[in-house]
């Protein structure tokens, strides 16, 4: 399985493939995060919180989509339990105890900075040594660049 993936890159196929299913971890757990973030979120601009909430969640959902395909690409396993992602993860699951819209975007940002150390690492292991992995990272630390971006201006415009 994944043979000429593997004959391709010019890094550990197994190392690659334990990050990969990390930042999996990383993925779904924001993409949770934001999604239950979403509904019981209250407070001052509400509504445009959750829409961007939504918007994130989303993403986050695509980008595991893409650490999947890769993953067995490769050859491997993603990550078959979500019991297993806290335990992978490298950013963890901030729960939104506190519901009010500033707590929300202070965790998002807290994650989204978290998310950005995590692909910029892997695009130094991946650099000149895999360029399908290397591009698919760059492509993701954009999308997370972007989302930290949002919440900062949201917060922003609420005056803190
Ligand atoms: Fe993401
Ligand atoms: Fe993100």
């Amino acid at each position: 399985m994944g043979t000429t993936a593997r004959d391709m890159i010019g890094v550990d196929a197994n190392e690659l493939i334990a990050l990969l299913n990390k930042a999996l971890a990383d993925e779904w757990l924001a993409y949770y995060q934001y999604w239950i973030g979403a509904k019981i979120l209250r407070g001052p601009l509400r509504s445009a919180v959750a829409a961007e909430l939504i918007e994130h969640a989303a993403d986050e959902l695509r980008h595991a989509e893409m650490l999947a395909v890769r993953i067995m690409q490769l050859g491997g396993t993603p990550l078959l339990s979500p019991l297993a992602f806290e335990k992978e993860s490298n950013c963890g699951y901030l729960e939104p105890i506190d519901p009010n819209v500033a707590a929300i975007l202070k965790q998002g940002i807290e994650g989204e900075r978290c998310a950005i150390a995590v692909y910029k690492k892997l695009l130094e292991f991946t650099k000149d040594k895999d360029e399908l992995t290397y591009n698919m990272a760059l492509e993701i630390l954009n999308d997370e660049i972007d989302h930290e971006d949002d919440f900062e201006v949201l917060l922003e415009d609420m005056g803190i």
